[in-house]
């Protein structure tokens, strides 16, 4: 992978811009898209899958992500992370987003076989008669186990996962993230906008009390924001005061107790986004995360499981599907307004706006890009080409 040299450029003083959102034309611009590929999502942290859900021997997970294609499998010593592509000629090696390929990976192409370890371990040696197979492996993806949550990225330079997420690690731990098990709903919602609008949106806290009519009813006017080097917390309390609709007044009322959380987190809900486009949705009866996979400028796909702990009683099954139809409906409000967004973004009359005092997400994440990206801090695409140096 070659390194990415961008130019600087000149633009406004440091603090004028610190205080404007990001401009318009990099929610659309193909060029401004591939160039993120590079200095953004290469050596992003992107999860897969948790531990539990590839429990016994060769159970995998697939992860596609700009062109490359990893599998993460359960091997006899632990949990690996592959690139899913043969050594021979390149042929994908296992299908689908789950399943289990047994004590081995065998290519349907040639039938070159490869223990879980990696090794190449068998393929026709009238073949390939003198054929070093110690040098044939499959190639590994880096990865990292975050309290079971296993994440890959494609090349070096960010700290850990554990370290990014370290400022809210006593607020993490709690949850026993290594004992959550899959709900089995994994959705995949495309969204017909720009990658940083749907993260843009998640960490904005400004359109709560305007936009969405349910989080206010339960939180009332006390959703909270706040930005560290690397990640954006949310939260919202559940009021005690019943609210008008049915299904928020039963989760509401419903909601049990959870033995292992302490008192101050039975009624909270937390949202911690990680550079750049993970999230972990924290309730007291579920977990879930949202990874926002950019597809092309303009078309993201939201990605997002559901982890529980396994607790059989009637009232947590209950506000598990209740859970799920609020935030069912604060999804559909998000996608109405992040759609005018976009929209508004493509207008030859604007490029950016002015960031309140207390938008700390959307400043930190504008530092990051304009630091990473200078050219984030033009008003205007500049000529086709600027990339290429
Ligand atoms: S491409 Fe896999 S064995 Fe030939
Ligand atoms: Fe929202």
């Amino acid at each position: 992978m070659k390194a990415m040299h961008l130019k600087s450029v000149s633009a406004a003083p440091q603090d004028e811009l610190d205080n404007q959102s990001l401009p318009g034309w990099i929610y659309h611009d193909p060029e401004f898209f591939e160039v993120e590929k590079q200095a953004i999502f290469r050596n992003s942290w992107q999860v897969v899958c948790h531990v539990n859900d590839i429990p016994r021997v060769g159970d995998f997970h697939t992860f596609e992500f700009f062109g490359e294609s990893v599998v993460v499998v359960r091997a006899e010593e632990g949990v690996r992370a592959f690139h899913n592509v043969c050594r021979h000629r390149a042929a994908r090696l296992v299908d689908g987003p789950k399943g289990n390929c047994g004590k081995r990976i065998t290519c349907p192409y040639h039938a070159w076989t490869y223990g879980l370890d990696g090794r190449l371990v068998a393929l026709s040696r009238e073949t390939f008669k003198n054929l070093d197979t110690s040098r044939h492996g499959l190639a590994a993806c880096e990865h990292e186990i975050y309290h079971g949550f296993v994440f890959v990225r494609f090349a070096p330079g960010l700290p850990s996962v554990r370290e990014m997420l370290a400022p809210y690690e006593h607020e993490i731990a709690p949850y026993r993230f290594e004992d959550l098990v899959p709900m089995g709903r994994v959705s995949m919602r495309p969204r017909a906008v720009n990658w940083k609008n749907v993260t843009d949106n998640f960490s904005d806290g400004l359109h709560i009390n305007v936009a969405h009519p349910g989080l206010t009813r339960l939180f009332g006017r006390g959703y909270g924001i706040e930005a560290k080097p690397w990640v954006d917390k949310m939260w919202g309390a559940l009021r005690d005061t019943p609210s008008s609709n049915w299904s928020e007044r039963a989760y509401q009322t419903f909601l049990p107790q959870v033995a292992h959380l302490p008192a101050e987190r039975q009624r909270l809900w937390t949202y911690f986004k990680l550079w750049p486009n993970v999230a972990f949705d924290i309730y007291p009866d579920q977990i879930d995360f949202m990874q926002m996979i950019p597809l092309s400028p303009t078309e993201t796909m939201i990605r997002e499981i559901a982890y529980v702990h396994p607790d059989s009683r009637r009232e947590m099954k209950a506000v598990r599907y209740l859970n799920w139809r609020i935030n069912r409906r604060v999804s559909v409000e998000d996608k109405e307004l992040i759609a005018r967004v976009q929209q508004g973004m493509g207008s030859s009359s604007y490029s950016s706006g002015p960031l309140s005092d207390g938008e700390v997400c959307l400043r930190s994440f504008g530092k990051h890009m304009r630091r990473l990206i200078p050219q984030s801090k033009l008003p205007q695409a500049p000529p086709r080409g600027w990339s290429h140096g």
